[in-house]
């Protein structure tokens, strides 16, 4: 199969087209770990995709539900085999791996003793999601008082999360509060419905966005992701577009990926 390889191109943002290199921070690629790929074969598959997509650098994530999570030691495994995958089939893609983790209380503790909690070689950014119960208030508390004990969330889709869609301006309170807004791609073309598919709107015409994502769990999110990605570059422009799924995800993993070699293994480093 002939996928893209872009790592001799020169990445930079070009006028004339959207389809620079890009990277997702935000892809259940992991084999058998959570509701995301289901084995080996669907994990190739989406990797592959990935690259249709322009994607040169996938974050392999994992949920994190408190108590209700695959071991470290698991995940761990589920890696070394995407990465095994990737060498084998010769894709040109670099990879790196973090929990997703749904916020609670006690997370903090969490960030600071569990290294594939977070996100990149910073060592900083931690991907995070709200529960149903989590209100505007609390969020914000949330996202100040990690800002404050040195971390940086950074807030996965949310234009999902009710207490957004119903007040949109709160990603710009939690933005001022030190999180960076991560919304879906897919988001843009109606994945999640109108209702987040709008609130998407709202928060990157308000210049609340700083990244985007995938949030792939299955090799067609990836089509999706792509007409996201190109509906941003044509209303918003290629450079807005260059700053979400290139600039804003190498800053927040630490490096620029140079090659199909420039991983960030969590659990080598
Ligand atoms: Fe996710």
């Amino acid at each position: 199969m002939a996928l893209f390889n872009f790592w001799h191109k020169k990445k930079e943002e070009t006028k004339e087209e959207e389809l620079f290199p890009k990277v997702d921070l935000h892809a259940h690629i992991l084999p058998d770990v959570d509701d995301g790929s289901k084995d080996e074969a669907m994990t190739l598959e989406m990797m592959e995709a990935a690259l249709k997509a322009y994607v040169v650098h996938i974050n392999a994530t994992a949920h994190h539900r408190n108590s209700l999570s695959p071991e470290v030691e698991v995940i761990g495994k589920a890696f070394a085999k995407t990465k095994e995958l990737r060498d084998k089939n010769l894709l040109p893609l670099s990879l790196s791996c973090s929990f997703e983790t749904e916020f609670y209380p006690e997370v903090e503790e969490l960030f600071k003793t569990c290294r594939v909690s977070l996100t990149g070689k910073g060592q900083k950014y931690a991907l995070v999601e709200f529960t149903a119960d989590v209100n505007r208030q609390s969020a914000v508390a949330a996202v100040f008082q990690l800002s404050l004990s040195g971390f940086r969330p950074v807030i996965v889709h949310p234009e999902r999360f009710y207490f957004v869609q119903s007040h949109p301006e709160v990603a710009g309170e939690m933005q001022s509060r030190g999180a960076l807004i991560m919304p879906n791609a897919t988001s843009f073309v109606g994945h999640y419905g109108i209702t987040a598919m709008d609130t998407a709107e709202k928060i990157i015409k308000d210049g609340f966005a700083d990244a985007l994502a995938s949030d792939a769990h299955r090799p067609d999110y990836y089509e999706q992701y792509l007409a996201g990605c190109k509906y941003v570059a044509k209303k918003y422009g290629n450079s807005l577009l260059y700053e979400l799924t290139w600039k804003t995800p190498c800053k927040i993993l630490g490096y620029e990926p140079e090659s199909e070699h420039d991983d960030f293994d969590p659990f080598e480093n």
